[in-house]
This record gives C-alpha cells, structure tokens and sequence, in this order.
C-alpha cells in the first residue's frame, strides 16, 4: 500500500518521492557545525541539506554526501553563495560565528557574532524570509534581539519563526538530575527558563518530571563549552522544529523567544511547536523562592544584552 504524505513544508515532493523539508545550517564547517551536518543528514524529515560556511564546506560536504540516507546535500563556500545557500529553505540553523576563547572577553565574541549573525539573518530576510531560524551562535542573550532587529528593518520579522537554541542546558539539566536520582535521562524533563548565559539559565527543578527535591547546593548546574553535545542538543531542536512543521501535534521544547511571559521582550521558556513555528509559549508556573531569587537575577542581566543587540543593530 502506497502511503500519502501529509506534509505541507514548502519543500513536499511529488508522492511516492521521499517527502521532507530543505535545511540550511551557516557555519557548517566548525566544531558544532560539521556533527550537525551530520545528524541532520540522518534526519528522515529532510530533503534538501545546504552546508554554508565560509571556509572548508566543500570538503565536509563531499564527505557528508556519502552517508547513504535520503536527503540531498549540496555545499556553499564563501559570502557570494549565502543567496543560492538560503533560497527555498524551510529551517535554518544558525550556529557560525567564534567560540569564546582564552584571553578574549565577552565583548570580543560580542562584537565578532554579532557581525556575523547580522549579515547572515539580511541574508535570509531576502531568500527566505518564512523559514524558521534557530540561532545558535553566543551570546544567544544578544544574537536572537540582533536577528530579530534584522528583520523588523526588512520588513520580514515573524516571532513565532525566530528561536534561538538552549537545547544543551535542557539535555545537560537532564542528564545532570538523571545522575543524581540514578534514572535514566531520557525519561527526565527539566525546564530551564530565562536566557543561555551565566545566571541567566535557570532550571527549574521544582518541577521536574518525574518530581524530585533538590538541595540549593545541588541545583548548581555545570557549565563549558561544547561542540558535540550541542550539536545533538541543536539536531534534536531541529528535529522538534520539523516535526512541528510537519503538523505533529505536542512538540513542546524550551528556546529563547520574543515573549511575554514577563515584561522583557525575549525570554527562555516552554514552547509550543506548530506549522508556522511557535504556536503558544507556556506559562513559568510556580516557582519555589529559590528560583524566584534567581529569577530577578536573571532578569537584570536579560535586560542589558537584550539592549545591547537591539543597539548594535540600530547605532
Ligand atoms: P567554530 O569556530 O568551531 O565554528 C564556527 C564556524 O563558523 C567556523 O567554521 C567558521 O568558519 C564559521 N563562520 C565564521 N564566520 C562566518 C560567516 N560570516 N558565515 C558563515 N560561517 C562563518 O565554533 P563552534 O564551536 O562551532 O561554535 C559556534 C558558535 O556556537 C559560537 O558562537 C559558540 O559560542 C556557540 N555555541 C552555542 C551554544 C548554545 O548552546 N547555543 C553552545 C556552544 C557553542
């Protein structure tokens, strides 16, 4: 029996063909990129797989394309192809720019990304404008205001498609709980709220599923850099994305949206994922006093990075 697809990306193919959506990853040549690309080729929702970077994707493509699953991969090298590289695509993940470094400061990696997540997301308000954005690159804080700038100036700007990744804190609370109450990870569900930096992430334990008590002590979550982790941390956000797409009905991941779960214009929280991106952003629900303090904390150092990449786009 022959099975119709149900799709309704723009990227549906002809019946019988494989179905799927076109994915573009930006930075597909660095440490985060290149496992993505990867994991993503495995995804059966994809189609179509642009790698752009601006070195080195010539190569990581020709490798990538001899994984024998379905989707098509083709590699753009260098700022003349980021049209060709984004036009017709439903999703693209943004995870280019620097790691921070020894001896750089956070201004430095600000100033560097901020850069490069601006050219990329003009880039995407001409070629494709409806295509849902997952922006890695840091500070996440001020790189998500930044696209979001972007695109208000062309005209293009849809909150509901704009959603920066803090998947990693999510699936590292996980893992981390996981290990305390000897269960396994994957059947721990940890919401962490506020933003992805510092004080600003906040897992709320107080509602951990299935519920458990934690000391302050113990709430103190790790932190580090990351490249493998985050790129199953982004393929597994991606994935929420496309099947939200796809019209899968309960994809339900935390990201940092424009919001108005408190009065700061974006925040990390539980969202909804539909067919046109994010459908509903849920509520915090109760908080103990502990994550209430943090909160606040949380909250003042929001407010200057949101600040600060709406600045950097409008000086
Ligand atoms: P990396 O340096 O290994 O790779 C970055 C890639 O971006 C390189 O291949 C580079 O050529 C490329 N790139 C630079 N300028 C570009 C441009 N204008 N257009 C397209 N590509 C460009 O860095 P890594 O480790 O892959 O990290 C990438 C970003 O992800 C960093 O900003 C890092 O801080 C961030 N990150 C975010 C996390 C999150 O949870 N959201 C977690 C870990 C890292």
């Amino acid at each position: 029996m022959q099975e119709v697809s149900l799709l309704t990306g723009s990227n549906c193919r002809a019946k019988g063909a494989a179905p799927g959506f076109k994915v573009a990853i930006l930075g597909a040549s660095g440490g985060i990129g290149q496992p993505l690309a990867l994991l993503m080729k495995m995804n059966p929702l994809v189609s179509v797989l642009h790698l752009y970077d601006v070195v080195n994707t010539p190569g990581v493509t020709a490798d990538i394309s001899h994984m024998n699953t379905g989707a098509v991969v083709r590699g753009f090298v260098g700022q003349p192809q980021l049209e060709d590289a984004l036009t017709g695509m439903d999703v693209v993940i943004i995870p280019a720019g620097v790691p921070r470094k020894p001896g750089m400061t956070r201004d430095d990696l600000f100033n560097i990304n901020a850069g490069i997540v601006r050219i990329l997301c003009e880039g995407i308000a001409k070629c494709c404008p409806k295509a849902i954005v997952n922006v890695i690159s840091n500070p996440v804080n001020s790189t998500v205001p930044i696209a979001a700038e972007v695109f208000k100036k062309a005209g293009t700007y849809d909150p509901k498609r704009l959603l920066g990744v803090t998947t990693l804190d999510v699936v590292r609370a996980n893992t981390f709980v996981g290990e305390v109450l000897g269960l396994d990870p994957r059947e721990i569900s940890v919401p962490v709220v506020g933003g992805h930096a510092g004080v600003t992430i906040l897992p709320l334990l107080s509602q951990v599923n299935p519920p458990c008590s934690f000391t302050s002590e113990e709430a103190k979550a790790g932190a580090g850099s990351a490249t493998l982790s985050m790129a199953y941390a982004a393929a597994k956000f991606a994935d929420a994305c496309l099947k939200g797409l796809r019209g899968d009905v309960g994809i339900v991941e935390c990201s940092y949206v424009a919001s108005q779960v408190t009065e700061l214009p974006f925040f990390a929280s539980k969202v909804r994922l539909g067919r046109y991106g994010i459908e509903e952003i849920l509520p915090l629900g109760p908080l103990n006093e502990f994550e209430r303090a943090g909160l606040e904390k949380a909250k003042r150092e929001l407010a200057e990075s949101i600040q600060k990449g709406v600045s950097f786009v409008n000086k």
